[in-house]
């Protein structure tokens, strides 16, 4: 592993450079069929391939977007002119990801929760996808609020398969983004959401030390700690970046080169004014950035609505979220920047 530490922290640092972030588009074929269904485009190999091509054939879109995250399906892909998408990103300066989990399922004895699986065959598959050009990874675990929910036995197994997936990534030489998601869904407090997401990350980190991980070669993926979304409490922008910090600034190692946060089903331009708040109190030890799915996804998804006609205006509508969250990145989001396109459109 020690001459793999130069690469990995090479590509863990390249991610979060430049007030650059990242698009996750590893939605898998269920998840992306959900998002389809809800434009009215029916979903197949074809139409999954076309919306990602518009997104990936974006004009300027690099100069925010630093790496893609990728599905297995995806990853194997091509552009209308053959070029194969991890190819495809290179040319633009734009490092491919892969999801490696194989999703979330019905954790043993405590059926309510989920334990993210994925590990079997994980060495060979992560040499298959550096074959394939894939320099970063990503394994999610899902941690749900409820009712005496999570348990603990819920986060040790997550954290000890999250430690085992980035151990096995930094041995390949791919950088591991290790996410675990305690969810936004239901009727909980700010305090609650700090209380479990401390508890989880604590745990998490516990574990990556356990079993050697080299902190300086991955990246966190962070919810970011809110009232869940039934929950009548009210938090304002502040609220949420300054509690997200209380409780990374207490669980994660400042060696760790970046945060780079996952929306979790806020709105677009919520999720970036919440990155930005969290920027203007730096500087911070890591640098704290983007990974978003449906907060950059889902302006282009319903511009595009499966007709060739609308890629250039769902291009634009990526794009645009996409500079808005790289000048989040930088702490120089605006009203003024979310206003210029509205007023182009
Ligand atoms: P969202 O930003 O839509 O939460 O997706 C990010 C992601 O990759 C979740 O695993």
């Amino acid at each position: 592993m020690t001459d793999h530490r130069r690469e990995l922290e090479e590509t863990a640092q390249a991610i979060v450079a430049d007030g650059r972030g990242i698009l996750a588009a590893d939605e898998s074929n269920r998840t992306m069929g959900k998002r389809l269904d809800g434009i009215g485009v029916e979903s197949t190999e074809e139409t999954r391939r076309s919306f990602r091509e518009l997104l990936f054939t974006t004009e300027g879109a690099e100069q925010y977007i630093s790496g893609v995250i990728l599905y297995d399906e995806t990853i194997r892909q091509s552009n209308s002119d053959g070029t194969p998408f991890p190819v495809l990103m290179q040319e633009h300066d734009v490092i491919p990801g892969i999801k490696v989990d194989t999703g979330a399922k019905a954790l043993a004895g405590s059926p309510e929760e989920t334990v993210t699986e994925g590990l079997d065959g994980l060495r060979e598959r992560l040499e298959e996808y550096y074959g394939l050009g894939a320099r970063f990874a990503k394994w999610r675990a899902v941690i749900k609020i409820g009712e005496g929910l999570p348990s603990q036995y819920c986060l040790n197994v997550n954290a000890h398969a999250l430690a085992r997936y980035a151990a096995l990534c930094q041995e390949q030489r791919i950088a591991p983004i290790v996410e675990p998601e305690v969810l936004m869904d239901g009727t909980h407090t700010i305090d609650t959401a700090a209380v479990v997401t401390r508890r989880t990350l604590h745990t998490v980190f516990n574990e990556l030390c356990h079993q050697r991980i080299h902190f300086e070669g991955m990246l966190l993926k962070p919810n970011m700690v809110m009232p869940g979304y039934d929950s009548d409490e009210e938090a304002s922008v502040d609220d949420v970046a300054e509690r997200t910090l209380d409780v990374m600034y207490d669980m994660v190692p400042a060696s760790v080169p970046g945060l780079v946060f996952l929306s979790g089903g806020q709105s677009d331009e919520l999720a970036t004014e919440h990155l930005q708040a969290m920027n203007a109190r730096g500087p911070h030890p890591w640098t704290l950035s983007f990974s978003y799915g449906r907060a950059l996804q889902a302006p282009p998804l319903k511009a595009w609505r499966g007709e060739e006609e609308n890629v250039a205006a769902a291009q634009a509508a990526y794009l645009h979220r996409a500079k808005c969250n790289g000048a989040a990145a930088r702490a120089e989001y605006s009203p003024e920047l979310e206003q210029e396109y509205s007023a182009a459109a």
